[in-house]
């Protein structure tokens, strides 16, 4: 089971920053997971929501600032004065630090308000040697479809919302047209299902783990892999 830090290892480090990333590597994650959002001069930055007043000490949407006004803003602060030199990275300079160190999950944030995002995404990682190692994932099957036309070997997780509820057979037909994998809140778990995905080829994630006592429930389950903001929770046994 792949264990998946959750914009890095999130709890002890700002999400989505190198601090995060660098510290999930040294934990022993398989995977780091990180969110995308596209700048005015449509540069593709790691960063979750769709504005910066959460993560950084400034305010307004992202796609409001160019890549050179968004590395001016500190996004370690709001977590601990420590981390006040964290910039928010760009995807180009996350596969450049960590392609060949870890898996690599990277989500597509809001597609439908962020045209072209899909194929920034796919020309990106095009310039790196790619596997089963760089994924792409969304909650948007559209964007989805998008990545597989343009990038077939690219593998790609849907991310699947408690309201999609009932997997049919005629559903796990299409959703395997166009992923490799779906990634599941982890209070949709059920055994029946996880064997009726595998059944149609797609490894099973389940997003988002946060306390030990649901990590040790999980754990009894044969998943490919679980998002988590705690990857110690999974450490495997050396
Ligand atoms: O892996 C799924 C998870 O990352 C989706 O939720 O809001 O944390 O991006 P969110
Ligand atoms: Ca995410």
């Amino acid at each position: 089971m792949y264990i998946i830090a959750h914009r890095g290892s999130s709890s002890t480090a700002p999400e989505n920053t190198i601090a995060a990333f660098d510290l999930a590597v040294q934990q022993g994650a398989d995977y780091i997971e990180l969110d995308i959002q596209l700048t005015m001069d449509q540069h593709v930055a790691v960063i979750h929501d769709d504005t910066v007043d959460r993560t950084t000490d400034g305010s307004g949407p992202v796609r409001n600032y160019t890549l050179d006004q968004l590395k001016k803003l500190d996004a370690g602060s709001w977590f601990d004065e420590r981390y006040a030199k964290e910039r928010i990275p760009t995807l180009q300079e996350i596969l450049e630090r960590y392609s060949q160190r870890i898996g690599i999950l990277i989500e597509i944030k809001h597609p439908k308000r962020q045209i072209g995002i899909e194929k920034a995404v796919v020309d990106i990682i095009n310039r790196f040697s790619y596997s089963r190692h760089i994924m792409v994932q969304s909650f948007d099957d559209t964007a989805l479809q998008r990545i597989k036309a343009d990038a077939p070997s690219l593998r790609t997780a849907f991310i699947m919302k408690p309201s999609a509820l009932k997997l049919t057979k005629r559903k796990l037909a299409v959703y395997s047209s166009f992923a490799d994998c779906l990634n599941m809140k982890k209070t949709m778990i059920n055994r029946w299902w996880i064997d009726r995905i595998h059944s149609f080829g797609m490894d099973v994630f389940i997003w988002t783990v946060k306390d030990q006592k649901t990590a040790n429930r999980i754990k009894k389950y044969p998943i490919d892999g679980v998002v988590t903001d705690h990857p110690p929770f999974f450490q495997k046994k050396k």
